[in-house]
Parts: structure tokens; C-alpha cells; sequence
């Protein structure tokens, strides 16, 4: 079954779309026929991945837009949103995809701390804020998709700056749906994606991991059954891991064991035998 949202002629808006999972799904969606408005700040990438994805687009460059956008910044995203209903008219589908990758935990900079949070979290807030109107005045089924991350559910330790965001990204996007769902007359839903270890950006493809398009592909098949959760396993990690991770994870509350319970030395080997 395929989500009619994924159709030809609809239009597609992605943030963090010169790269990774972004590209790949830009690809995709130019490859189904949809129109396509490509958004990242690093400008020169976002152009070689515009003529990648017009390589793909059934009616070529006249169906690919790239703004030039810091998911940062409020006005680079309005400005994305006028070029994108100037161009194509509509938002079928909107992906907040873009993240920083940084590193740290509690005493690390706070410059650090603030601009994951602008990227990461605060970047999918306003993307939501300045598209969502519109795509729900349309009065056509739409789609809102977060990238999060398993690191905002189970908060593996090493990352917490990107952690904390990530889970940010959860948490509001639950309640957007919510909220989505109880709004008269609203056709739009939104839905958390969920990347395994993906080879992206220039890194070197490991066994273990998977590649954006299969991380396109599962998103694609989840949004046609209506999935809220799109949980991407990797070629290390299964579904059937995924999930004892995330419920040892709800565990530790619901059986009073420590904060990060998989990694503490006392409960560690419980968790492995479990
Ligand atoms: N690759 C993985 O293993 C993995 C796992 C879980 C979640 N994710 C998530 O998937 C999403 C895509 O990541 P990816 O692995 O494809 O990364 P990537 O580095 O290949 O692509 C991210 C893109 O976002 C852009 N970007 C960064 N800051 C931006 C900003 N302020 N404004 C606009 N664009 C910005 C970058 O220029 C880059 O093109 C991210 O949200 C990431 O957190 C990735």
C-alpha cells in the first residue's frame, strides 16, 4: 500500500537534503514524480545534490527547488516556505530532517549545547510552525515527518548533547500528532523516523550498517500503512533488539533501577541475559 501523499505531482520540502537520508529521500520522491524543494546551509553541496536529484525527477529541473537554508534561523525557513508555494504551489509532505552531529555531555560548551538545540530541535519547532498552517488550509492529505534518532529513546551515554535533542524531537512530535488528530478538519498527520546506523555524509560504509535508501524505503512503506513510529533496524541491530533496548529503557522507571541501566556495572549483565 502507498501513502497517496507520495504521489506524482505533490510537493516534498526537506531540510538537510544536500546529504545522507535527506538526499536519498529527495531522490526518491523526484524518482515517484513529486516536486521537490531541497533545503541546507551548506550551500555548495545543496547544489551538487540538486543535479543529482533533477537526474532523477520525472519532469526534470522544473520539478527540483534548493534553497539555500540554516534551519536555525526562522526567516531562512519562511523564506523557504514563500519560494516553495511561489514554485509548486502547496507542501504535501515536510521533512525535518537536518541535524548537527555533536558530541559532548554536561560540561561541554554551551555554544555547543545552544546550536544542537537550534538545529536539532528548535529547527524542526519552526519548520513545523511556519509550514503547518498552510498545509492544512490546502484541505489535501499531508505529511510531517522528524527525523529523531534511537539515541533520543535510549540515550546511549557519550552524546548527550545530541541525545537531549533527539529526544526533544520525540517528545514534540508525539504531541504534535495529538494535537494533529484532534484538530477538526485536519488532514495532516505527523510521524517520527527513527534511523538505525545509517553510512551517510562522507564516512566510510561499514558492514553493519545500512544505507539512506534503505532507510527511504522503510519510511516509505511505514507512511503508506499510517505508522507514527518508523524504527529502522541496521544490518547489526534488529527489530527484535530494538526493542528489548527501548523497553529495558522504560524498565529502569518502571522497576526503580538506576538512569541507563544497560550500562551500569550492576545491571549491565541482566540486561544481556535478559
Ligand atoms: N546516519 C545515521 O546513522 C543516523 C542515525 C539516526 C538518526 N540520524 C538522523 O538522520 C538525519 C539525517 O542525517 P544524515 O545521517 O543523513 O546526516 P548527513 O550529515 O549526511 O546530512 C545532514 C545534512 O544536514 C545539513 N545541515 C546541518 N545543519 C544544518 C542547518 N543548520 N540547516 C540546514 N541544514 C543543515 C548538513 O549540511 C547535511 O547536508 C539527522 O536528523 C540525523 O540526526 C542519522
Amino acid at each position: 500500500m502507498s501513502d497517496p501523499v507520495l504521489a506524482k505531482g505533490r510537493v516534498a520540502v526537506v531540510t538537510g537534503a544536500a546529504s545522507g537520508i535527506g538526499l536519498a529521500a529527495c531522490k526518491r520522491f523526484a524518482a515517484l514524480g513529486m516536486r521537490v524543494a531541497m533545503a541546507d546551509n551548506d550551500a555548495d553541496e545543496l547544489r551538487a545534490a540538486e543535479a543529482a536529484v533533477t537526474g532523477q525527477a520525472a519532469g526534470g529541473g522544473g520539478d527540483v527547488l534548493a534553497v539555500a537554508t540554516d534551519v536555525a534561523k526562522p526567516a531562512d525557513l519562511e523564506r523557504l516556505r514563500d519560494a516553495t508555494y511561489d514554485r509548486f504551489g502547496e507542501t504535501a509532505l515536510l521533512m525535518n530532517n537536518a541535524a548537527a552531529r555533536v558530541a559532548g555531555g554536561s560540561r561541554e560548551d554551551l555554544d555547543e549545547w545552544r546550536h544542537t538545540m537550534e538545529v536539532n530541535f528548535w529547527g524542526v519547532v519552526c519548520g513545523v510552525r511556519v509550514f503547518l498552517p498552510g498545509m492544512i488550509e490546502q484541505g489535501t492529505p499531508a505529511r510531517i515527518v522528524n527525523t529523531g534518532s534511537k539515541q533520543g529513546i535510549t540515550n546511549p551515554p557519550g552524546n548527550l548533547i545530541y541525545n537531549v535533542s533527539k529526544s526533544a524531537v520525540k517528545t514534540y512530535t508525539e504531541g504534535l500528532q495529538h494535537e494533529l488528530r484532534n484538530t477538526d478538519g485536519c488532514q495532516v498527520t505527523a510521524h517520527l523516523l527513527i534511523p538505525g546506523w545509517t553510512t551517510t555524509g562522507k564516512r566510510e560504509h561499514k558492514p553493519g550498517a545500512w544505507l539512506p535508501d534503505q532507510v527511504v524505503e522503510r519510511m516509505e512503506a511505514a507512511l503508506g500503512r499510517g505508522d507514527f513510529y518508523i524504527l529502522c533496524p541496521d544490518n547489526e541491530v534488529t527489530s527484535e533488539m530494538d526493542r528489548k533496548r527501548i523497553l529495558w529503557g522504560a524498565g529502569d522507571i518502571t522497576e526503580n533501577r538506576p538512569p541507563l541501566s544497560r550500562w551500569h556495572v550492576d545491571w549491565a549483565e541482566a540486561f544481556k541475559k535478559g
